[in-house]
C-alpha cells in the first residue's frame, strides 16, 4: 500500500481537500493456493486478498504492474455524488463534452428494482469547482412518457441515444432525446420487422461505420440477441445470439473488435442469483463486410457477481461494471487492476481525460487517474 499525497481540488479558502486513495499492490501469487480450510468464497463475496488490509472501500487494487500507468502519479477516487433514497446512478451514463454536463439511468428506491419508477438524472462536472464538500446535487430530467425503464445509453449525432425497457403497453425502445431543455425525445426504433424486443440493456454507436448496436436482454424472458440498426436506411438485424443475458457492449478504437458481457449468472429481481450460468465477457471479430459478430470466445470471466457495463480507454484496455466496481483488463483479457468500490456498479463512462465515473446506484464515484477514453 502506498500513501498518496492529498490533492487540494478547489482553489480559494473554502477548497474541499481530498482524502488520499489508497493503493493494494495485490500478488497473484500470493493468494494460487488457499488454505484448504478457507477462506473461500462464491462470486456473491468481496475479494481482498492481501491479509490485514483493513480499509474501507473506495480504493484502488493493482494485480499487474502495469495498472500502475493506467492511474497515474496521484489517483484518486471518491463519491461526489449520494442520495440514499433514489438508486438514480444505474445505468447509462452519458457525458456530453461540450457542456461537461452528465445523464444517467436511474429508479426511485433504494436499490433497483423495476417496478420502482424509472428516471433520468443530470448533473454539471462544472459544479465541483466550487464546492466545499466535494459532493455535487444532481436534477431529475423531464422527459416524455416516451421514455419507460431507459437502461442502456450513449451519445448519437449530438443527442442522447436512450434504449428502453417499455412498460406496460409501451413496447422497448431505441429513442433519441435532446441533451438541452426542452429535451424532446424522437423515438427512432421499437421493433423487428413488426415483432417486439424484449427488453433492451445497452448501445454503442460502431466507431468506423456509425451504426447503433443494442443488446436485447432476457430478463424474464428466453434468448438474448444483439442488434444492429443503420438509422439511415432502416436496416436493422441480428448480428450475434447464443448469450444467456446479453448487457453490456463495446468496441475497440479500431472498431475490429466488439465486447459483450453477459451477465446471465444474475436472474434479476424475480430469478436470484445461479452461479452455473456466465458471468463472461466475450470477445467478436466484427466482420468487415457485414459487421456481424464472429470467433466468439471468453475474453475474461468476472470474480464477483457479473459484468455490465463496458468502456474502453485508448490503449484498448476495457472497463467492467460488476459486483465489486470496475475491473480493468488488458486487450488480451489480464486483470490488470480494481477500482474496488465494495459495492456493485453497473456501469461506467469516462468524462474527459483521467476522469472516470463509476456509477453505484445511491452514488456515484469519481476516479482521477491517468487513462482517457478511446472515443
Ligand atoms: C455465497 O456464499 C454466501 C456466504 O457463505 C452465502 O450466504 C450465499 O448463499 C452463497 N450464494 C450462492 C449463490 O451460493
Ligand atoms: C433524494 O432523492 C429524492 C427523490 O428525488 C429527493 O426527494 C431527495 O430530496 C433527494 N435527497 C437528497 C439528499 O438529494
Ligand atoms: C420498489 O419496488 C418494490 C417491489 O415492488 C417494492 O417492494 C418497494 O416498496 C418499492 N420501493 C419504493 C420506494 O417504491
Ligand atoms: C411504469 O408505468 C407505471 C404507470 O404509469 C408507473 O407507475 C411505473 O412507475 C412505471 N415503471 C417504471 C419502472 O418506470
Ligand atoms: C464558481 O464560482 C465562481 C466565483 O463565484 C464563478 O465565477 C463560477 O461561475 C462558479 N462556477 C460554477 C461552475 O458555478
Ligand atoms: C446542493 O443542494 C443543497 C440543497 O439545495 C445546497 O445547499 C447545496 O449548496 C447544493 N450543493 C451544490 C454543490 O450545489
Ligand atoms: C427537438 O426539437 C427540435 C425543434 O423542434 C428538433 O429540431 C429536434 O430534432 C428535436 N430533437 C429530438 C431528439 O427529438
Ligand atoms: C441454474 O442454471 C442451470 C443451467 O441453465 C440449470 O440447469 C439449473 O436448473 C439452474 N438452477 C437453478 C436453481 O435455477
Amino acid at each position: 500500500m502506498i500513501p498518496w499525497p492529498a490533492l487540494s481540488l478547489a482553489l480559494g479558502s473554502a477548497a474541499f481537500v481530498l482524502g488520499q486513495s489508497p493503493i493494494v499492490r495485490e500478488d497473484k501469487r500470493a493468494f494460487a493456493v488457499l488454505d484448504p480450510n478457507g477462506p473461500f468464497r462464491n462470486g456473491t463475496q468481496l475479494f481482498e486478498p492481501t491479509p490485514n488490509v483493513n480499509l474501507t472501500p473506495p480504493y484502488f487494487q493493482v494485480f499487474d504492474d502495469r495498472f500502475n500507468d493506467i492511474l497515474g502519479p496521484n489517483p484518486t477516487v471518491r463519491a461526489i455524488i449520494e442520495n440514499d433514497t433514489f438508486a438514480f446512478a444505474h445505468d447509462g451514463p452519458v457525458w456530453i463534452p461540450s457542456t461537461n454536463q452528465v445523464f444517467t439511468g436511474g429508479f426511485l428506491a433504494p436499490k433497483f428494482h423495476p417496478s420502482n419508477g424509472s428516471k433520468v438524472s443530470m448533473f454539471n462536472l462544472n459544479d465541483l469547482e466550487n464546492s466545499t464538500t466535494g459532493l455535487i446535487n444532481f436534477t431529475v430530467v423531464p422527459l416524455s412518457a416516451d421514455v419507460q425503464i431507459n437502461n442502456g445509453a450513449t451519445l448519437f449525432r449530438g443527442d442522447l441515444l436512450l434504449v428502453t425497457t417499455g412498460n406496460g403497453t409501451l413496447p422497448p425502445s431505441v429513442v433519441r432525446v435532446n441533451p438541452s431543455p426542452p429535451f424532446n425525445d424522437t423515438t427512432i426504433l421499437n421493433n423487428f420487422y413488426g415483432r417486439q424486443f424484449i427488453g433492451l440493456n445497452d448501445a454503442k454507436i460502431h466507431p468506423q461505420s456509425r451504426a447503433i448496436f443494442f443488446t436485447d436482454v432476457t430478463y424474464g424472458f428466453e434468448n438474448g440477441f444483439l442488434y444492429r440498426f443503420d438509422a439511415d436506411t432502416g436496416d436493422v438485424r441480428v448480428i450475434a445470439d447464443g448469450f444467456v443475458r446479453p448487457n453490456g457492449i463495446a468496441f475497440s478504437p479500431d472498431g475490429k473488435t466488439a465486447y459483450i458481457a453477459d451477465s446471465g449468472e444474475s436472474g434479476g429481481v424475480t430469478a436470484g442469483i445461479n452461479l452455473t450460468l456466465p458471468a463472461t465477457i466475450y470477445a467478436f471479430d466484427v466482420m468487415p463486410d457485414t459487421q456481424s459478430f464472429a470467433n466468439r470466445r471468453v475474453f475474461a470471466y468476472i470474480d464477483t457477481d457479473v459484468p455490465d457495463g463496458l468502456a474502453l480507454d485508448t490503449n484498448g484496455n476495457l472497463y467492467v461494471g460488476c459486483g465489486d466496481g470496475t475491473q480493468v483488463f488488458d486487450p488480451k483479457g489480464t486483470l490488470l487492476g480494481k477500482i474496488f468500490i465494495g459495492v456493485s456498479s453497473s456501469s461506467l463512462v469516462f468524462a474527459g481525460k483521467g476522469r472516470l465515473l463509476v456509477n453505484a446506484d445511491t452514488k456515484i464515484y469519481l476516479a482521477e487517474i491517468a487513462a482517457e477514453e478511446w472515443t
